[in-house]
């Protein structure tokens, strides 16, 4: 026997390492499975409320100068965290109010600051976009973005 490589040497080397990463694969995939089921996002129901609040928030762009999560423009406060901010993350009354009456005042024309444009929404869309928003809250991005008064 020779110290090469020989070809059932080459072959026991691809088998054997296919399985070993293949294994290793699966238990990444039920690792992150148990993840997503158990903590990421489990926070809170996709009510209709919250699907509706989605469409909203689509359809008026807020992204185009919000991030959520993260992700978008950096022009306005991150809001995935603002029903946080606000102290109403379990009071879907109070989130309905506050936002209701922060989208009426826009834009503030305080001097200095960066305008909000004013969103002409209907009672269900502004609850329907502060359910969304508190189900984004209450969804665990493990301590990000930090919460930073905006
Ligand atoms: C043209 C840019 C722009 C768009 C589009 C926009 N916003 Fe804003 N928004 C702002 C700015 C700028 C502020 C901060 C204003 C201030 O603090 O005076 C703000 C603030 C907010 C706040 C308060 C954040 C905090 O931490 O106090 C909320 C909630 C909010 N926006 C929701 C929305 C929603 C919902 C939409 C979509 C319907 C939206 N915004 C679309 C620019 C925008």
């Amino acid at each position: 026997m020779s110290e090469y490589l020989t070809k059932a040497r080459a072959r026991n080397v691809f088998y054997g390492g296919s399985l070993f990463f293949a294994a290793v694969f699966v238990a990444m995939v039920v690792h992150s499975h148990h993840y997503i089921v158990t903590t990421s996002t489990a926070g809170m129901p996709l009510t209709d409320e919250v699907v509706l609040g989605k469409h909203v928030w689509e359809e008026n762009s807020c992204i185009n100068c919000h991030s959520l999560s993260g992700e978008g423009a950096y022009f306005a406060p991150e809001l995935s965290n603002v029903m946080t901010r606000w102290g109403v993350t379990d009071d879907p009354e109070g989130a309905y109010e506050i936002l209701d009456g922060w989208i009426k005042a826009q834009p503030s024309g305080a001097e200095g600051r960066r305008q909000m444009p004013f969103f002409d929404l209907t009672e269900d869309e502004t609850r329907g976009l502060a359910e969304f928003l508190r189900w984004a809250d209450h969804t665990d991005l493990q301590g990000w973005p930090p919460n930073d008064a905006g």
